[in-house]
């Protein structure tokens, strides 16, 4: 079986770029090329929904420079690679607070969203600026307790992740997804980000198609 919703913790930029002598962007940089290509190998594969963690609300704690090159890249990334995604009929979907981003940078998030909103194919979810705890509150502070409580969720309306990917060899969630994961199959490797292939990702998926996965039941 192949996972209808693959998410990824994209970890290792900066291990990757001081290994090799580099300033940490360097790894920024790569990490995010690889970004493009995990979309390509996806969408190959006819994976769904690929969610990829890209700045969590917990990275504002880094230096303001290094801030700066992430979002620089997602900026340049979404304006020179839209055009791509649309001819994949591929739909990108922001999950995280995007209002705390400076106006240009939003916008820019807002307008890829718009453009590739009739696209029907797989569906991106970028985080940024994404916090599990803090949607899970969001969509409680909403919440009537009536309707259904995912559709409050930045994910309303898609499946849970099947299958989480998280490189750099971390064996932690750090506030991801954390009501979506409920179930979720986890695969860590200490793979760097950067360095992630298209071969990694067929191991993983390999990994996954071997799981038993029983929700509670007795399979
Ligand atoms: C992941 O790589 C990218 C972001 C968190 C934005 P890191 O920058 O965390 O790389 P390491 O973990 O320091 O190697
Ligand atoms: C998780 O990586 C966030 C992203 C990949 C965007 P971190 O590098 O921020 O996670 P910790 O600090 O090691 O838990
Ligand atoms: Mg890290």
């Amino acid at each position: 079986m192949k996972p209808v919703h693959v998410a990824v913790i994209m970890d290792g930029n900066g291990r990757w770029a001081l290994k090799k002598n580099l300033p940490r962007y360097d790894g920024h940089w790569k990490g995010a090329e690889v970004a493009e290509d995990i979309i390509e190998w996806c969408n190959d594969r006819e994976i769904k929904y690929l969610t990829l963690f890209s700045f969590s609300t917990e990275n504002w704690k880094r230096p303001q420079a290094e801030i700066n090159m992430i979002f620089h890249i997602l900026a340049k990334y979404l304006s020179d690679r839209l055009n791509k995604v649309i001819e994949k009929n591929a739909r990108l979907h922001f999950i995280g607070d995007l209002d705390a981003l400076n106006p240009e940078t939003r916008l820019i998030c807002l307008n890829s969203e718009q453009s590739t909103s009739k696209c029907t194919g797989m569906v991106i979810n970028l985080a940024v600026n994404y916090s599990g705890r803090s949607e899970i509150l969001k969509a409680a502070q909403e919440w009537n307790g009536k309707d259904e409580f995912e559709s409050h969720l930045y994910t309303a309306g898609q499946p849970d992740p099947d299958f989480l990917i998280r490189t750099g060899g971390e064996k932690r969630i750090s506030n991801f997804m954390l009501w979506q994961m409920a179930y979720t199959e986890l695969y860590f490797t200490d793979v760097l980000w950067p360095d992630f292939s298209e071969s990694d990702l067929d191991l993983a998926l390999e990994d996954f198609s071997k799981r038993e996965r029983r929700f509670g039941g007795i399979g």
